[in-house]
């Protein structure tokens, strides 16, 4: 007889649904897996084994054989233990044989029969409830699966005997609740900063218009500082890009006690990070920071540290928003919506520009440095800006700073504006001005005819690239919103040329 079990391979953030039939059958005794698995899936084979024994099922002296349809797919990870042990425990009886069938099965299971947390709860509860199914998965694993609906059966078992005897009617498992993680209440705020206002203003505006930002400074200016601060004056996340980051987070096995939380990601990767960190892959693909930060923000401090591959690497999902991975036999996607923050030195003394300061390399001190980010990655950042030392002015006697309270509800009228705008123009799914299409921003970013005027001659003084130019417009667009002015002037040109100009002389310098 052969029992069957449904369970998901993991591809990207979904779950395919796969097929695992179990056979025991007369012949050599041993128990085999086929279907295409990976090292994980092959080794379920002790666990399954070692596990049932301790629940005090001993395998018959029979050829078990476990087919894991369809057999084309490749199947990675742990979390196939547990449908194949059910299965089997369905197939000698253990458990009724109908008992399974409206469930999709995730877990990894200990030797001593308890059931261990797999990465990948929240997606394999959403593709099963989508199949109409319900979901068993492991008791640590279940708080994050009761956010796919509270109409979904979740059984979430401690170890196979519960689950065994919940099938039998003698212990009954209750329902998971959805947890939820509180926000820090002590975020770092945007009052600690003392002087440094145009830097703050331009955080804003990166933060109204999700730009992309990079900040150029000596050691010491507050550029780390500013940047930790971004997370305190951003919107919070919508319920679709809720789920959307939850789903991401639950399949790199990110979600801290299965609780979700509001706050957009902010990611702070080391300038080590390879490139399978970065955009995900490696052994088992997993996601990669830029995946992790999707729908928030990624910070690079010490930008021209990282590998000049990994960094050129983040082109393609600054601009397709998804990290597309290749594996021998097949691709993976990875969604990765991503605002780049990133802080520089302007060289490798640090100092470059100071008054009274001189580079003992001269001027390639500054271009060497400055040269590791390349020009096609440069033209993807829409606001650049130099972060001046504090003056000891502003240190001493500063004035008082506005806190991030204020400056977020600045941030959140701009952003309503922006979807108000995009409803209206019948694209509700662009949420901000930088992830609107080039043929939009032409007719939501029409500048009166001083702003033309001026937007023409520095587009033909400082040879802006058609990216460069369209981004311009973004900004201006975005500084317009803050403003609440339904057109783009020539004042919100002019700020936004002159965030674009700060790069250009950069890689000018470089
Ligand atoms: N504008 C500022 N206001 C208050 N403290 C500052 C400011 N700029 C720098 N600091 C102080 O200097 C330290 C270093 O700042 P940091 O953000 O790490 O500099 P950077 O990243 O530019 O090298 C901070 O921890 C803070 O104590
Ligand atoms: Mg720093």
């Amino acid at each position: 007889m052969v029992a069957r079990v449904s369970t998901v391979a993991f591809q990207g953030i979904e779950g395919v649904p796969v097929d695992v039939q179990v056979m025991v059958a007369p012949g050599k005794v041993g128990m085999q897996i086929v279907g295409l698995p990976d090292k994980a899936v092959a080794e379920s084979r002790e666990r399954v084994q070692a596990a049932l024994h301790a629940s005090g099922l001993s395998l018959p002296a029979k050829k078990v054989t476990v087919n894991l349809a369809p057999a084309d797919l490749p199947k990675e990870g742990s979390h196939f233990d547990l449908p194949i042990a059910l299965g089997l425990m369905a197939a000698l009886g253990a458990i009724p044989g109908d008992a399974l069938d409206g469930y999709v099965v995730i877990g990894e299971l200990n030797l001593d029969g308890t059931i261990a947390a797999v990465s990948g709860a929240l997606p394999a509860a959403i593709g099963a409830n989508g199949l109409g199914k319900g979901l068993i998965c492991p008791s640590d694993s279940s708080a994050e699966a009761a956010w796919a609906g509270s109409e979904i059966d979740i059984l979430a078992p401690r170890s196979l005997i519960a689950l065994a005897n919940h099938f039998r009617g003698t212990q009954v498992l209750s329902r998971p609740e959805p947890a939820v993680r509180a926000s820090p209440a002590n975020m770092p705020d945007l009052a600690d900063i003392k002087g440094q206002e145009s830097a703050k203003r331009a955080l804003e505006v990166a933060a109204a218009g999700n730009h992309n930002l990079l900040m150029v400074g000596p050691p010491g200016s507050g550029k780390s500082m500013l940047a930790a601060r971004l997370p305190s004056i951003l919107p919070p996340l919508s319920p679709p890009e809720l789920l959307e980051v939850s789903m991401i987070h639950s399949i790199a096995g990110q979600l801290a006690g299965g609780k979700l939380s509001d706050r957009r990601p902010f990611r702070t990767p080391h300038h080590s990070a390879t490139m399978a960190a970065m955009i995900g892959g490696g052994l088992r693909a997993k996601p990669g920071e830029a995946s992790l930060a999707h729908n928030g923000v990624l910070f690079l401090d010490e930008f021209p540290e990282f590998t000049p591959q990994v960094l050129d690497a983040l082109r393609q999902p600054l601009e397709t928003a998804e990290c597309i991975i290749a594996r021998a036999n097949h691709r993976v996607t990875y969604p990765a919506a991503i605002q780049l923050v990133a802080a520089m030195n302007p060289c490798r003394c640090g100092m470059a520009g100071e008054p009274g300061h001189s580079c003992a390399r001269g001027p390639r001190c500054v271009s060497d440095y400055q040269g590791r980010i390349s020009g096609p990655l440069m033209d993807r950042i829409d606001i650049r800006i130099d972060v001046p030392s504090v003056t000891a002015a502003d240190l001493i006697r500063p004035a008082p700073a506005e806190p991030s309270a204020a400056v977020a509800r600045r941030v959140a009228r701009a952003r309503d504006i922006q979807m108000d705008r995009f409803i209206a123009f019948g694209m509700p799914h662009i949420l901000s001005n930088a992830r609107c299409s080039t043929a939009m921003i032409e007719k939501m970013a029409e500048p009166d005819a001083g702003g033309l005027q001026l937007l023409r001659d520095a587009a033909e003084k400082m040879k802006f690239s058609a990216r460069g130019y369209h981004r311009v417009l973004k900004v201006a667009r975005t500084l317009a919103d803050l403003d609440e002015k339904m057109t783009v002037g020539r004042i919100h040109l002019a700020e936004a040329i002159s965030y674009r100009i700060a790069g250009e002389r950069l890689t000018a310098a470089a």
